[in-house]
């Protein structure tokens, strides 16, 4: 019998359960491996006992449907590789599966080096790791921000106001343009294309012009001002030690404020769009990545995480992926799409 264990590391993703689910399943009908959870992350590498619990179909009935991770998430693991793979032998791993984003999968990568045998599997709402043409968790983050613009142009078309949600993604727009073009917003700003403010108030002003009365602007969280670094939130940056996004919006509405004359409202979604139920497609998109790591480990691959490529889940080399950010590409099609139908971009 061959022991696998798992680890969902970084922030959680919606679809993340689907994965352990598949892993465990997957796992029981071979008949020929048992698979080993490690608590919050690589933080459960630390914890003794504690950390470690061995999964059977019972622990993973009906998880599917549920956001988070049955295992917890933890961010905090860079320069322990040494540790990790100690532990990893202690508890008689053969072989380890790493959820995660590009920190986690850079961390496998890391142990993958030191020798250890590890198969990643690309996680984020945020689905900017590169290699592969999407993450789970994108799909249900993308589909509450569009659901949450709808409920916005009811009441910023009610009050002719400017609304501006704020929504995550770090230093990738995936989450605002296709949460902007699927909720019908007006201006979508994304860290890739730099804004002017002028841009937005003519933006605001045409649509005036043409009756419009109201304006929703999408902006993500890393978007900036031409010239300007993206705004941080400080507080959060010092609680969790590295660069935490926030606040663009309230900044944005504060500088709107007297040159449009309208009444401007802002709100951030937050981690409201990490939580809550997957959709469809990233329960089967984490389900089908669950079951081929659960086969590349038990058949002792080693250095390669699982990629959506054209349609097909692949084993592509960790370093694909490792230190790396697939954000979006100004110049392609979807971009090219948005601009076509008219939706600003602030440039
Ligand atoms: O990477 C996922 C993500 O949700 C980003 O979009 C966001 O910037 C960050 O995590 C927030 O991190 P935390 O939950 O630690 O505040």
């Amino acid at each position: 019998m061959r022991r696998i264990g798992i680890l969902t590391g970084g922030g959680d993703a919606p679809g993340l359960n689907g994965v352990i689910r598949a892993v465990v399943l997957a796992a029981n009908h071979r008949g020929d491996v048992e698979v080993v959870g490690i608590r919050d992350g690589f933080g459960g590498f630390a914890e003794g006992d504690e950390g470690v619990v061995v999964l059977d179909r019972r622990d993973v009935r009906g998880t599917v449907l549920r956001g988070g991770s049955i295992l917890g998430c933890n961010n905090s693991y860079r320069g322990k590789t040494s540790f990790f793979l100690e532990r990893v032998r202690e508890i008689g791993l053969d072989g380890l599966i790493v959820c995660g984003g590009d920190g986690s999968l850079t961390m496998a990568q890391e142990m993958v080096e030191a020798g250890g045998r590890v198969v990643g599997v690309p996680k984020t709402i945020d689905n900017d790791v590169a290699g592969t043409d999407q993450t789970f968790g994108f799909d249900t983050a993308a589909t509450l921000v569009a659901d949450m613009c709808v409920r916005l142009i009811d009441t910023a078309e009610s009050h002719h106001r400017v609304m501006l949600v704020e929504v995550m993604g770090r230093h990738a727009g995936h989450i605002a343009l296709h949460g902007a073009l699927a909720g019908a917003a007006d201006v979508a700003l994304v860290p890739e294309i730099p804004y002017h403010l002028d841009a937005i108030v003519a933006a605001i002003n045409r649509r005036a012009e043409r009756g419009r009365t109201y304006t929703l602007i999408v902006t993500a969280e890393g978007a900036r001002r031409a010239g300007d670094d993206p705004i941080r939130d400080e507080h959060r940056t010092k609680l969790a030690g590295r660069e935490v996004l926030g606040g663009i919006a309230a900044t944005l509405a504060n500088e709107l404020r007297g040159r449009i004359r309208h009444e401007v409202r802002s709100i951030q979604l937050s981690h409201l769009q990490r939580g809550g139920a997957p959709t469809v497609f990233d329960r089967v998109l984490g389900t089908r990545m669950g079951v081929a790591a659960l086969n590349a480990a038990a058949d002792g691959a080693s250095g390669v995480f699982t990629a959506l490529r054209t349609g097909r889940v692949e084993l592509v080399p960790l370093t694909e992926a490792a230190g790396k950010r697939r954000t979006l590409d100004p110049d392609g099609d979807l971009v090219a799409t948005a601009r076509a139908i008219g939706l600003a971009l602030g440039d």
